[in-house]
């Protein structure tokens, strides 16, 4: 647990726990309201995050941290290791509570210590949220490697892919994509 007081006030940063569940879908789904209208129709749905797909992140390895403020939980953020990278995933802070500090602060708490590459994806349309991951040092891949990267360390659906794009830190270059994904296992065969 990690205590801070700046703009937000005095907020706590800690990991979360299945008791949390309720107060982090709200979180989610209230600051991801800032996709209507942006995001592709089809990929658009309310709740955005719905709670089976959320246990389903969960049992697949996305661990989240949470800040508190108040006793309440107002901005979550996580990561998931795959393979060699680990990536950032599921950041959303209160509308209220952004601009604040809070995204930069979960931020750091989950780069301390990274001892591998880090990979976000996120929706092309996304710019704030592009403009703050490049704002902590995250540089855009080219569009081809993303759609690699993509396929190779996500579970998204292909039209999702066209529509997003992956930032890393270290930045990273065509031929260190290539080489850090010929580093991870082929699927398993059909059957
Ligand atoms: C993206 C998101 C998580 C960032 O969280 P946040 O708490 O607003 O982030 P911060 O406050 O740390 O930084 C946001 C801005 O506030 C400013 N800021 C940072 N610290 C600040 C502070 N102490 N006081 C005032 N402003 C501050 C920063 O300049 C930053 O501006 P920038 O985005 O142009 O770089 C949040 O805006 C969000 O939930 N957006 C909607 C969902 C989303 O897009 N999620 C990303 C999916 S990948």
């Amino acid at each position: 647990m990690e205590e801070q007081d700046d703009a937000a006030g005095a907020i706590v940063i800690r990991s979360c726990h299945s008791g949390d569940r309720d107060e982090m879908l709200a979180v989610i789904n209230t600051a991801a309201g800032a996709y209507r209208g942006l995001i592709p129709e089809d990929h658009w749905h309310e709740p955005y995050m719905p709670a089976d797909e959320f246990a389903s992140e969960v049992a697949d390895g996305v661990v989240f941290s949470g800040c508190v403020a108040r006793d309440r939980i107002v901005g979550v953020m996580a990561v998931q290791r795959r393979y060699n990278v680990d990536l950032i995933r599921h950041a959303y802070v209160l509308p209220r509570w952004q601009g604040r500090g809070i995204g930069s602060i979960l931020l750091g708490h989950l780069r301390k210590g990274a001892d591998r590459p880090i990979l976000i994806g996120t929706w092309a349309a996304a710019e704030w949220a592009i403009r703050f991951y490049e704002r902590h040092g995250f540089a855009r891949v080219s569009d081809e490697d993303a759609a690699r990267l993509l396929r190779t360390y996500w579970n998204i659906p292909e039209g999702q892919i066209a529509t997003s794009i992956v930032l890393a830190s270290p930045e990273l270059g065509g031929e260190a994509a290539s080489q850090l994904m010929a580093d991870v296992p082929p699927p398993p065969a059909p059957g």
